[in-house]
């Protein structure tokens, strides 16, 4: 006590009692009361440097780390001086997005942000450690680039040395990677800006970084997935100091979207969807007999508490399921009778028999749809995840973290093939012979991680041959020629001995997001887009002189 101190801050909150102010100085350290007598008058956010002596606090502040403290302050010199702010910085607010992202080095200044960024920081730090510790190098691949396809649409970059060509913006550094173990580098990983011109959400931007990582002589995916949950956890204990479980469970695409109707299932709550197909196969309810004997499913979700639904509540979630491309929604309350809208049709053993099914109890509803089983199950998967938020199931200090599995390898996309991750991933051996008969039923050696109902990763055993890596194009239907135009310099690399190798890619804001608590990624990057994908503090995308597009060789359409 007693001690002089210099600080210099932002002006956060000022308190005048007449003759007496108190000042809220705030930087990146922390948050300090001062005592100014005669004070010069101060806005919000002006910046000062403070000459002091430290003395106890007449009314503590537990809030506050400092807060057994406070200077009483000599000099005061203004550095710089703040207009009235077009958003507050000292509490939260409702400013628009739009406002935030304009006057993003306010919004940044706010203390959850600054947290958020110290965050993001510690999370990558963690993740070099740790990669570094375990033989990893991070290499930088190109920005400027061709096209990878990862599902997306590309960002286009037009060259002027080589008119009327073009850049693309990487979606990925699939390729570079894979070149990059073909060219010795066992283990590379790289913390990685990708682009990907797509429809923006919540958890989803234009341009976003990517934990990606390769590993040569990768065959069983159970060797990254230790590898995966030693980094996991120790990145959860470095940046925010949880403890994760491991291992780490294993389920398979099939299993996860039967028990939870999601490839991304929030393990965090319960209420498993059952298959009670069995009890409607040869019984009295026509609609369900029938699904079932034509090949289809009726599955079974279970509400806790649900049984005090009204008939309005039971009508939305209906609504809901025929949304998803489900005729109707079938329900039974379990009071001291059982209640169903099937009651007519269905004597109460059965339907008794398919609640005990679901695991239901006294005061439970049992939701019941039928149709294809993969289209019964997401639908319940959706009212699940909308039922468990609502019920408030799900915790908020619980992680639900786990592998999937066991993905097919194509599925059906507009009158051909499209892949279900990338084309560049290995199908299982087992299935290979069904390749060109029966694609839509070859398993594929990937993997996805999901956390909290998000898809976090995803990769993959990768083709290490060029003839396997033809079949699969030659089914996606990509033909030799267009092949060799895109990815003849892949190819080439693949014939002068490729190990295999396999790898992953994690969405870094995302993690950073999840581990923040935060809603949206927007809130762990500097300076994010909106969703049109414009940056209000800079106006991008902007126009551009006509002199320049004449450069580049290019003429706008009016
Ligand atoms: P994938 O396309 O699944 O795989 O991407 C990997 C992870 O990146 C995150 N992600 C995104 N995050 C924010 N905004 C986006 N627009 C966005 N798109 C994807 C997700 C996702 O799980 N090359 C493969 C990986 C591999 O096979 O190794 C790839 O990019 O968290």
């Amino acid at each position: 006590m007693g001690q002089a101190v210099v600080l210099a801050g932002w002006v956060h909150r000022v308190r005048d009692l007449g003759g007496v102010t108190f000042v809220d100085l705030r930087d990146a350290s922390g948050i300090v009361q001062l005592v100014l007598r005669d004070a010069p008058k101060l806005s919000h956010e002006d910046v000062v440097r403070v000459g002091g002596s430290v003395r106890p606090r007449q009314s503590p502040n537990p809030a506050l780390p400092t807060g057994e403290v406070e200077v009483e302050v000599g000099e005061l010199e203004l550095l710089s001086h703040a207009k009235p702010l077009p958003l507050p910085v000292a509490e939260e607010g409702s400013p628009s997005e739009e406002t935030r992202l304009r006057y993003r080095y306010l919004d940044l200044r706010k203390p959850r942000m600054q947290r958020n960024l110290g965050l993001r920081h510690r999370t990558a730090l963690a993740i070099r450690n740790y990669l570094d510790a375990q033989g990893f190098i991070e290499v930088e691949t190109p920005m400027l680039t061709r096209s990878t396809p990862e599902g997306a649409r590309d960002f286009l970059v037009p060259s002027r040395l080589s008119r009327g060509s073009f850049y693309a913006l990487p979606q990925s550094p699939q390729l570079f990677k894979q070149i990059l173990v073909t060219s010795g580098v066992e283990r590379y990983f790289q913390i990685v800006h990708c682009f990907r011109d797509e429809d923006l959400r919540a958890d989803r931007q234009p341009e976003f970084t990517q934990l990606d990582l390769e590993m040569a002589f990768l065959e069983d995916p159970e060797e990254l997935f230790g590898l995966l949950e030693g980094l996991v956890a120790h990145v959860f204990r470095e940046a925010i100091g949880v403890e994760i479980q491991t291992p780490i469970p294993r389920l398979s695409y099939a299993e996860a979207i039967a028990r939870y109707g999601s490839d991304k299932p929030d393990l965090r709550f319960g209420m498993e969807i059952a298959d009670v197909s069995k009890p409607f196969a040869g019984g009295p309810f026509r609609v369900f007999s029938e699904i079932v004997n034509s090949g289809g499913a009726v599955r079974a979700l279970p509400v806790p508490g649900g049984a005090a639904k009204s008939r309005g509540e039971l009508a939305r979630l209906e609504e809901a399921a025929k949304g998803h491309g489900l005729p109707g929604l079938a329900w039974i309350k379990i009071g001291e009778e059982i209640a169903s809208s099937l009651g007519k049709h269905v004597p109460p053993e059965t339907l008794a028999a398919v609640a005990h099914a679901a695991g239901a109890r006294t005061g439970d509803l049992v939701l019941l749809a039928g149709g294809k089983p993969e289209t019964a199950s997401l639908a319940l998967g959706d009212l699940r995840l909308h039922l468990g938020r609502e019920l408030g199931l799900i915790a908020s200090d619980r992680w639900g973290l786990a592998w999937v599995v066991d993905f097919p390898l194509f599925k059906e996309g507009e009158g051909r093939l499209e892949s279900e991750h990338h084309p560049f991933t290995s199908p299982r051996d087992e299935d290979l012979s069904l390749l060109e008969t029966d694609p839509l039923k070859v398993r594929a050696k990937c993997y996805d991680f999901v956390m909290n109902g998000v898809e976090l990763a995803s990769g993959s055993i990768r083709i290490h041959r060029r003839e396997l890596q033809e079949r699969v194009f030659r089914i996606l239907g990509i033909g030799p020629e267009e092949a060799e135009r895109r990815f003849g310099f892949f190819l080439r690399a693949l014939e002068y001995g490729a190990p295999p190798h396999g790898g992953i890619a994690f969405g870094l804001d995302r993690w950073v997001m999840m581990m923040a608590g935060e809603d949206s990624i927007r809130e762990v990057i500097a300076f994010p887009k909106t969703t049109t994908g414009a940056c209000p503090l800079t106006d991008a995308p902007s126009t551009v002189d006509a002199a320049q597009l004449r450069e580049l060789g290019l003429r706008l359409e009016p």
